[in-house]
């Protein structure tokens, strides 16, 4: 299917997020769309499937004019869309999720044994391995991501917008997610591809377009770009050095946290390790691993056994507000599970975890909490003027920029981050880093989960590998031994015994 996008304009009140874009897609093409947080790619993305009505300019497909007033009717034409922000349904199955609409049916009841051999057939045909009678909800977000991809292609969509499909999903996936792209296009079926992985996006796609702040701004075959050439037209700068440079943490005196033989429900078995003041840990693992449990049952969100020690004092985490009260944080892995309070304004959410811990403001107080609010939004690079719009009218990778703002700003004494930059663009990526390197000078114990080896690599101390449950394998900086190679051996089990 062949897409033109005709001079499309999009305004929510104030904000002008596509300010008159055009371009066409050939069919069978993947076109990579790149721009930083808020450039206007998911609001491309949501008009070309019906999610929202542009304000003025068309949509044709196959040189005919389309108008989408709705999902259903962007199907119809054979759009589908996998949304940066999932829309699964919770309470029903993996293969009724992907299958949801194109039930096969046997009078008006489903055919369940038809429903499965269906599922089956599809997750063949894309390469992924989904238990389709799990529960959807209680599933990690990499496979709902690739459940959502499922049900594009179950509905035999011939146009496919992909906005952050490997957000969530561990690099060894993203690479089985490239090459399904690959055949879907090989199909002959059309692909919108938007993504922050640059490498990414100059792998799989023909073409990347580039737009910044809702303006189109240029179009080049894949072959012709790289990362750099990619990132100076998103933001007129050209790539920086992305990791601040290690400091050495004083190891001697008594730990920030120590884990003495930790356990869950959830799969973790005899953890312990130590993270001392101004130490950034790493750890790293297959997806499943244990690394998101880990974070959780440290923070108070899962219940767990076994002993945890903040400045060489034991205590009792067994909710999320003890953690908080005894001075953890932490960015979670799902935005809106532990995270943000999409309604309420980006300052609000910002300030709210230190103004209910300070209990009687007076006016002048309340001010300063703002004004250091707003300060540390722009430390993470969120426009002023974006401070009193609801968070939920904020861009994926803006929200996550705030809610980053919003853990820092408790002055933690630990701070655990679970895949810190997901979503985020490449120059804001920069920045965080920056600060989590500031954080640790000052004092701060740093605790990184990333599916990016890369990631932990650049930043981290010391990383810790983890394998079913289990800490397998600890690699540190200082001996030199900090390698992707070494650090995927112990995930996958592999290494040799030292
Ligand atoms: N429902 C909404 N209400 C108000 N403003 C919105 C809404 N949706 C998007 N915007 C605004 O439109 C602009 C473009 O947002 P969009 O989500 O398209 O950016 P993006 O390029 O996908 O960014 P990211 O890389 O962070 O996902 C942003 O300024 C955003 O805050
Ligand atoms: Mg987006």
């Amino acid at each position: 299917m062949a897409l033109t996008v005709n001079e499309v304009e999009k305004r929510y009140g104030a904000i002008h997020a596509l300010k008159g874009v055009s371009l066409t897609v050939e069919p069978g093409e993947i076109r990579g769309l790149c721009g930083e947080n808020g450039a206007g790619k998911s609001t491309l993305g949501k008009i070309i499937a019906g999610v929202v009505a542009p304000d003025a300019g068309e949509i044709m497909v196959d040189g005919k004019p389309i108008r989408l007033r709705s999902t259903a009717e962007a199907l119809a034409h054979g759009i589908s869309i996998v949304a940066q922000e999932l829309a699964v349904v919770p309470y029903l199955t993996v293969a009724e999720n992907v299958m949801l609409g194109q039930e096969p049916r046997r009078g008006i009841a489903v055919n369940r044994k038809q429903l499965r051999k269906r599922f089956l057939e599809l997750s063949e045909q894309v390469g992924f391995s989904l238990d389709p009678n799990a529960r959807l909800g209680a599933l990690r977000k990499s496979e709902q991501q690739k459940a959502e991809i499922l049900r594009a292609v179950a509905r035999d969509a011939r146009l496919i917008v992909m906005d952050e499909p490997t957000a969530a999903l561990s690099s060894d996936e993203a690479r089985q997610l490239v090459a399904a792209t690959r055949r879907l296009a090989a199909e002959g079926r059309t692909i919108v591809f938007v993504s922050h992985h640059l490498d990414e996006v100059l792998a799989v796609c023909d073409n990347i377009t580039v737009l910044r702040d809702g303006r189109y701004v240029r179009t080049g075959s894949a072959g012709n770009e790289t990362p750099d050439s990619l990132v100076t037209s998103m933001t007129g700068q050209s790539l920086a050095s992305e990791y601040p440079a290690k400091i050495t943490p004083d190891r001697r005196g008594t730990p920030a946290l120590r884990v003495l033989d930790l356990g869950s429900a959830s799969g973790l078995e005899s953890i312990s390790l130590e993270i001392w003041p101004g130490e950034i840990l790493g750890v790293a693992g297959l997806v499943g691993s244990g690394r998101s449990e880990l974070a959780r049952a440290i923070f108070g969100a899962d219940p767990h056994d076994g002993t945890i020690q903040i400045n060489g004092e034991t205590i009792r985490i067994n909710s999320v507000r003890r953690a908080i009260n005894a001075g953890i944080a932490m960015l979670p892995e799902n935005r809106k599970e532990l995270g943000l309070m999409l309604e309420r304004s980006v300052t609000e959410n910002v300030s709210l975890p230190r103004l209910r811990r300070l209990a009687a403001l007076t006016r002048v107080r309340r001010r300063e909490e703002r004004d250091s609010a707003n300060e540390m939004l722009a430390k993470v690079g969120v426009r002023a003027s974006a401070a009193n719009a609801a968070v939920g009218t904020l861009s994926g990778g803006n929200q996550q920029k705030v809610m980053f703002a919003k853990w820092l700003m408790t002055s933690p004494k630990i701070f655990i981050a679970d895949e810190p930059s997901q979503g985020v663009d490449v120059g804001a990526r920069a920045r965080i880093y920056e600060l989590i390197s500031e954080m640790a000078r000052q004092g701060m114990a740093v605790l990184i989960i990333s599916s990016e080896l890369e990631e932990v690599i650049g930043l981290a101390n010391r990383v810790l590998v983890m394998r079913r449950g289990q800490i397998v394998g600890e690699v540190a900086d200082a001996d030199g031994s900090l390698s992707a190679d070494v650090i995927l051996g112990h995930a996958f089990g592999t290494a040799v015994a030292s």
